[in-house]
């Protein structure tokens, strides 16, 4: 069968993480997918730069929009990030010369997700983005067709891997805030501005998208409102463990009275709540279904490996011939929503 030629988009964490999981589990994919996955063609930013990978084999390009140009191309995986720029004329480029699409990059689908999936949905190609919401959870997945016969009530969790890992270091070995981050971008955690992390962006970004999925409304990242965890102090974390809590940063979102509510917050989580106990880089997703009832999907948020094995998910599913849909419903018929008064909370 002839395989799914795939081109890659980023050569960073994400990127050499698909490269690394490729190479050592390519057989059994190949087994998987009923054809093997094939890196084709591959771009980054600086040829030279030591990736502590061998990339001889894979033909280079030096601007990532080269390539959905190429003919011999079925598939573009962009893992560069950034909202707009290169990413989203990649996007816009490979959707419109036919290729499907995977993607890591949280900010571009939510900034313009529906434009995309609209796009894909027209020329009948995936667009597929499980890396971009908590790194290996295949929660994106979960939401559009596992829970796919619900009417979801409420999604919420712990969203960002950096400030969760900042947050238990600080509790857990008093270690200076700093300090943990420093830790979190040279793991590969953080993003490349690491204030979408802190200051909650990237928790808001993952959490418009969650909402879109599981409440059939068009994406409102606009619309979320967001804190970060730039501001908690040490005495802050001590103050909440002596009075029996964990401070989380969670993102919540719910519709009130037909009013889409999204909201990114460091919350108090009372130590018997499952959520006070999820750790470092660990998230966890909780989507509450009117059959399926409390669903949590738990697992590593962040991360070569968690992130890599999601991207090459949906790869598979792709080679599959399993196109699927964008969203749980389709682009075209996710109306806008009213957004809630923050006000309207209160007593609910
Ligand atoms: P990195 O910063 O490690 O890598 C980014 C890559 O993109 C680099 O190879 C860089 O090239 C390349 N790049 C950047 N700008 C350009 C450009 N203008 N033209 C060509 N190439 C460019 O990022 P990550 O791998 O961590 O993240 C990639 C994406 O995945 C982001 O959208 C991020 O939000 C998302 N993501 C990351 C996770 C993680 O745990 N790290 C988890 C889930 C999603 P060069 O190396 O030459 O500089
Ligand atoms: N910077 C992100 C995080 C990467 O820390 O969660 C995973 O999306």
């Amino acid at each position: 069968t002839a395989p799914l030629r795939i081109a890659l988009a980023g050569l960073g964490t994400v990127g050499t993480g698909v490269i690394r999981l490729i190479e050592a589990n390519g057989a059994m994919i190949a087994q998987r997918a009923g054809r093997p996955i094939i890196v084709s063609a591959i771009s980054a930013r600086d040829r030279s730069r030591d990736r502590g990978i061998d990339l001889a084999a894979y033909p280079w390009y030096d601007q990532p929009e080269q390539l959905a140009a190429l003919d011999d191309i079925d598939c573009v995986v962009e893992m560069i990030g950034g909202s707009d720029g290169t990413a989203l004329e990649l996007a816009r480029k490979s959707l419109a010369s036919g290729k499907s699409f995977v993607t890591a990059n949280k900010a571009m689908i939510a900034h313009h997700g529906m434009e995309l999936a609209k796009a894909a949905e027209t020329g009948n190609l995936s667009l597929r983005y499980e890396a971009a919401v908590a790194g290996g959870i295949p929660v994106i997945k979960g939401l559009r067709d596992g829970a796919s016969a619900n009417r979801i009530e409420r999604v919420y969790g712990i969203l960002n891997g950096t400030c969760n890992y900042v947050l238990t270091e600080m509790e857990k070995h008093g270690r200076a805030f700093d300090d943990v981050l420093k830790d979190a971008q040279e793991i590969g955690y953080a993003e490349a501005d690491p204030s979408f992390d802190i200051d909650g962006v990237d928790a808001a970004h993952k959490l418009a998208i969650l909402a879109a999925l599981s409440f059939g409304k068009a994406l409102d990242f606009e619309g979320v409102e967001i804190d970060g965890i730039r501001h908690i102090m040490a005495a802050d974390i001590g103050q909440a463990k002596a009075l029996g809590y964990r401070i989380r940063l969670l993102g919540m979102a719910r519709i009130d009275d037909g009013k889409l509510f999204q909201r990114v917050n460091p919350y108090l989580v009372p130590e018997n709540h499952p959520l006070a106990h999820i750790d470092g880089s660990t998230n966890a997703v909780v989507a509450e279904g009117n059959f399926s009832g409390r669903l949590m999907f738990q697992g590593a948020g962040a991360g070569e490996g968690p992130t890599a094995s999601a991207v090459v998910a949906d790869l598979i599913d792709i080679a599959r011939g399993d196109a699927g849909t964008v969203f749980a419903t389709p682009a075209s018929k996710m109306e806008p929503c009213e957004r809630a008064e923050s006000g309207n909370r209160i007593g609910k």
